[in-house]
């Protein structure tokens, strides 16, 4: 992916007081991590299980530069050739906005609407959007678990890498379906993180995986989601179920500086950091050093990193 529009996010860093300030930094990635615990997911209305989850990646720049450079082209193939004129779509989880915005381009006049949990970004989203001039497109905030809508209500509902983030990935499939008029398309797309490869061998890498799997997984997520999609969209009462792949490609040496600076970027300055940190799964020293396992893999010959990503077209 070509690197892509950026924002600015606030990120307070004392790390250049330590070590004299280790605990201040200690407590303030702390008071970061409750801060946005309390944008957790209330209970939903349309199941018992009660959903507290944590977002691993957080909303950081060095995320948002990640996901805004997202488009329908790269990362909604398996549903652009289902999209028509007047279509009426909601896309949730739709963090910074970029795929939904080329939506709202692909079925104009119909409308689009992104939603997320995160207030924060969903601003970055309208902030983006307002620069396109699509008067189809529109954000709100809302919950994938308990949707504001009543049956029925979309021709499309598309989510795009945001079942790997919940606890309970087939309560909010359910819900996904509930709004999605009969017949309708529930489009899906999740990455398989251990599906993950790369070359050349850069050890800090697999710390890295070793590492965000921990972390997704205190956080009660499902980083190989990829893997799962179809048994969670079956498990969640789709009967018509059209399963397919892509991958994501990092092979020119921009595409692996991009992506090498990217991750080294968000190993140390993003929710993933502060959750590590507080979750006592690494410190300051181990997340430098795979920052810069990182930087080292992006500045070798012949790069190749792939990332695999399973997608599903499910009528409702
Ligand atoms: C990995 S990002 C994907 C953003 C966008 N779909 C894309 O691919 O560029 C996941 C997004 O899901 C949002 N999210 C997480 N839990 C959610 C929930 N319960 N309801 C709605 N959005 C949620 C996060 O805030 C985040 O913006």
């Amino acid at each position: 992916m070509a690197q892509g529009w950026r924002t600015t996010v606030r990120h307070y860093n004392f790390s250049c007081l330590r070590p004299e300030f280790d605990w201040l930094w200690s407590w303030h990635c702390r008071w970061r991590t409750l801060l946005s615990m309390s944008e957790q997911t209330p209970p939903s209305q349309h199941s018992s299980v009660q959903h507290a989850d944590v977002y691993t990646h957080g909303h950081q720049e060095s995320v948002l530069r990640s996901h805004a450079a997202r488009t329908a082209g790269n990362s909604a193939g398996h549903l652009v050739p289902h999209l028509q004129p007047g279509q009426h779509i909601l896309d949730v989880g739709s963090g910074p906005g970029t795929i939904t915005a080329d939506f709202a381009r692909l079925v104009a006049p119909g409308r689009v609407l992104g939603l997320d949990r995160s207030p924060d970004v969903v601003a970055a989203a309208r902030r983006l959007a307002g620069k396109q001039h699509l008067n189809n497109l529109s954000f709100a905030v809302g919950d994938i678990y308990r949707l504001d809508f009543p049956d029925g209500s979309f021709d499309v509902v598309h989510a795009h890498q945001v079942l790997q983030h919940l606890s309970d990935p087939v309560a909010a499939l359910k819900e996904l379906r509930r709004v999605a008029k009969p017949g309708g398309i529930v489009a899906l797309r999740e990455a398989d993180f251990h599906g993950m490869s790369w070359y050349p061998a850069q050890p800090e890498l697999d710390e890295w995986m070793d590492l965000y799997q921990l972390v997704a997984r205190h956080n009660h997520a499902e980083p190989d989601a990829g893997r799962r999609l179809l048994h969670w969209a079956r498990a969640a009462g789709f009967t018509n179920v059209t399963p397919s792949s892509s991958n994501w490609l990092y092979a020119t040496p921009e595409q692996c500086r991009w992506l090498s600076a990217d991750w080294a970027d968000r190993v140390e300055k993003s929710s993933l950091a502060e959750q590590a940190l507080t979750y006592g799964l690494a410190d300051e020293a181990q997340l430098a050093h795979i920052a810069e396992g990182w930087r080292a893999w992006g500045a070798a010959q012949d790069g190749w990193f792939v990332m695999p990503n399973a997608e599903i077209i499910a009528l409702a």
